[in-house]
Parts: structure tokens; C-alpha cells; sequence
């Protein structure tokens, strides 16, 4: 696992970085996308190199991580709408490329595993954005989720209702209580991890994710155990971590050509 602590404006410029070498180098390569508020730097990011030196999403697949299960269709926080918003539309990725859970499906069991067909027969995600709840999910993998669970059904924690109760006008009775999520197993199978975290809000969440014993009680600690793990933090998020000045000494050292 690799752990880098800089600046909030500098790790979105890091994480598409990465994305970009990735397009440039595989076209038709397969992006996993998190909702949220951590990846929408990234997102920003991405859209000015799209607009200002042509990075095309054109032949690219996308598999977001969730969605809200009973929400409206029309609904601006349905994740689909974010991710359409914040970033498809933004780099011009034609939608019927760009897949997720579906939420409002009749049988939500057939749904998820159609979803997770979709992504092997797609040939698996290359790179996975992630962000991390401050209970230590990863898409919306609550404490107690198996280490290899698949796309399912899950219940919210009243404290990821809490949390969200902000993109919906600070209502919690607002946020959906069930949502469709990629499991830990789905995105351990992804090839490169990279997760976003900024805020002291989540700073024991990043150090239970790198430094804590690996357990269901928080589900990121899973990433320990994948080959090509990032992390990317700021001050405030890398503020509770035993070796900070470890994981900085190592990224200042790092050899120039070895990208992330
Ligand atoms: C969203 C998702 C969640 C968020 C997490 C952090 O698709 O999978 O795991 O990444 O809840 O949310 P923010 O970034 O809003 O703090």
C-alpha cells in the first residue's frame, strides 16, 4: 500500500494523473467511480484536461460503485445523476458507457448480479476511484460486511445517514436507508485502488485502513491485502497515522519514473 500526504489540490491532481496515464495508455480502459464528495477534485480535474488538451473518455467504460436503493429516478443525489453531472457529461463520456447498480430494479438480487457479470464480462475495473466513510466503508460496505462480499443489498449506518444528511438539505429522514453496493470482494478485484480522503473527520478511518489489524469492523482495512493500493490523504486525514513521517520520507525518496 502506498500512503501519500499532500495537499487537498495536489492528490486530485495525483489521482487523475494516474487516470490519465491509464487512458492514454489503454483507451478502452475500465474506470470504477465513487460518488460522494472526495472525488469531485478528480472529477474537476479531469473535465479541464478533457476540455484543454483533448484527454478523451470516448472509448472508455465506467462502473460506479453504488446506488441508492428507492430513490427517484429524477432525484439529483441518485448517484447515476451525480455521476452523470459531475463527471461523464463534464468529459463527454457517452452515457451508455457509463453503468451502475440499479436501485430501482423489481428483483434488486438478479440486478446485482447483473451488475457484477457486466464488469467481468467487461474484463474487470483497472482503476477504482474510492473515497472512505468516517465508520471505515468503502462504497457503502458497512461495518460487519464480509471481507468477499459481491454486489448486494445493504442497510445504511445512522452515521453514513448522518454524514450524507448534507446533500439532502441537511434532512437524514432524507437519505435512503438501503442502497445497492459493489462488495469488498468486487473491488478488491479491481486492479489498481486509488482512495481519496481529506479532513481530520477521517483521520481514524485512514489510520484503522492502514495501520489497523484487517477486520469487518472496518471494511477498508481490506485494501491491506490488495497489490496496488494508493491512498491519498491530506494533513488533516493523515493527522491520527502511527508513521506519517514514514509514508513522507518514503514519497519524497520515491524513484521519479515510478508513478503511482
Ligand atoms: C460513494 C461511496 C462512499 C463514499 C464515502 C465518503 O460512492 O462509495 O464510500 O466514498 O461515503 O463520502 P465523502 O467523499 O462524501 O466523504
Amino acid at each position: 500500500m502506498e500512503l501519500v500526504i499532500a495537499p487537498a489540490d495536489e492528490l486530485a491532481v495525483l489521482a487523475a494523473d494516474a487516470v490519465e496515464s491509464l487512458l492514454r495508455a489503454k483507451p478502452d480502459a475500465v474506470l470504477g467511480l465513487a460518488t460522494g464528495s472526495s472525488p469531485l477534485a478528480v472529477y474537476g480535474e479531469l473535465a479541464r484536461r478533457h476540455a484543454e488538451s483533448g484527454l478523451s473518455f470516448a472509448s472508455a467504460t465506467g462502473f460506479m460503485l453504488d446506488e441508492y436503493v428507492g430513490i427517484a429516478a429524477d432525484h439529483p443525489e441518485r448517484y447515476r445523476n451525480v455521476i452523470e453531472r459531475e463527471i461523464a457529461s463534464p468529459v463527454g463520456w457517452p452515457s451508455r458507457q457509463v453503468h451502475g447498480p440499479d436501485g430501482s430494479a423489481a428483483d434488486l438480487p438478479a440486478a446485482c448480479a447483473a451488475y457484477e457479470k457486466a464488469i467481468v464480462d467487461a474484463g474487470g475495473v483497472d482503476l477504482q476511484l474510492l473515497g472512505i466513510g468516517t465508520d471505515g466503508h468503502i462504497a457503502f460496505n458497512e461495518p460487519g460486511s464480509s471481507l468477499a462480499s459481491r454486489t448486494r443489498i445493504k442497510t445504511l449506518t445512522s452515521q453514513t445517514r448522518q454524514d450524507n444528511a448534507r446533500f439532502f438539505g441537511g434532512d437524514v429522514e432524507q437519505v435512503p436507508r438501503h442502497c445497492l453496493t459493489q462488495g469488498l470482494g468486487t473491488i478488491m478485484a479491481a486492479r489498481h485502488l486509488v482512495l481519496l480522503a481529506t479532513g481530520r473527520g477521517k483521520a481514524e478511518a485512514v489510520h484503522q485502513l492502514v495501520e489497523g489489524p484487517v477486520s469487518a469492523l472496518w471494511p477498508a482495512t481490506v485494501m491491506q491485502l490488495h497489490p496496488h493500493a494508493t491512498v491519498l490523504v491530506d494533513e488533516g486525514a493523515a493527522s491520527r497515522l502511527q508513521l506519517a513521517d514514514y509514508y513522507r520520507e518514503t514519497y519524497a525518496s520515491k524513484p521519479s519514473w515510478q508513478g503511482l
